[in-house]
């Protein structure tokens, strides 16, 4: 099954570094970031799961609950969370999914075997709190991650379901967003008190809206 945005994120229940988890019970009222990595005490998944562990008051302040999968067994994510933490200054402080018989991978398209037969490639799903998948990554096994990126994303995604905005280029938080071109100006006089600035009549910058 090919998985796109807006589909419901497959459930599933799998053994983890937290114990046995269901999923969609384990995400509840949050957002999720599912991980996938190639397999334990590899180099490149080694820094990013450290990252991943230091960002964890952003992921909080946004309500998103990070969980890692790789298809070793429990007790090989422990002692690599050793060697984690030995080396990035942070062990993961989040779940990591063992997921030995490919099932969790074979649901989400995790397993690219022209890539690789064996070994997940490197995938990265956020799922909001209805369950719907979001955004979707796949990154080479030999190309770490941006998860400043994804933090990004989220702050996007966050805002405009909140608000008839999109944003626009490399934009971060604090930035000028767009107005929908679905806003016609005589909404927008309501919905903007700031007011915007049209580029064009369907590029209007507005404040980022709280
Ligand atoms: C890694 O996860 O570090 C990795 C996996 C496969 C090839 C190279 C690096």
């Amino acid at each position: 099954m090919t998985l796109r945005l807006g589909d419901t994120a497959p459930d599933f229940t799998a053994d983890s570094t937290a114990g046995p988890i269901r999923f969609h019970d384990w995400v509840g009222d949050n957002w999720a970031v599912l991980f996938s990595h190639p397999r334990d005490f590899t180099p490149v998944c080694t820094t990013e799961l450290g990252y991943v562990a230091r960002l964890k008051p952003e992921f909080d302040k946004r309500h998103v609950k990070c969980i890692g999968l790789s298809i070793d067994p429990v007790e090989s994510h422990k002692g690599w969370a050793e060697d984690i933490r030995e080396t990035q200054g942070h062990a993961p402080n989040f779940p990591i999914i063992a997921d030995p018989h490919r099932k969790v991978a074979e649901l989400y398209g995790m397993m690219h075997p022209a890539h690789d037969e064996v070994y997940t490639v490197r995938t990265v799903f956020v799922i909001d709190p209805k369950k719907k998948i979001r955004l979707m990554i796949t990154y080479p096994q030999t190309t770490g991650r941006n998860f400043d990126e994804i933090l990004r994303v989220i702050d996007s995604l966050q805002l405009t379901d909140a608000h008839r905005v999109a944003t626009p280029v490399n934009w971060k938080q604090g930035e000028d967003v767009i107005i929908v071109p679905a806003v016609s100006d005589e909404e927008a006089k309501g919905k903007f008190p700031k007011g915007w600035k049209a580029l064009k009549p369907y590029l209007r910058l507005t404040p980022q809206p709280k």
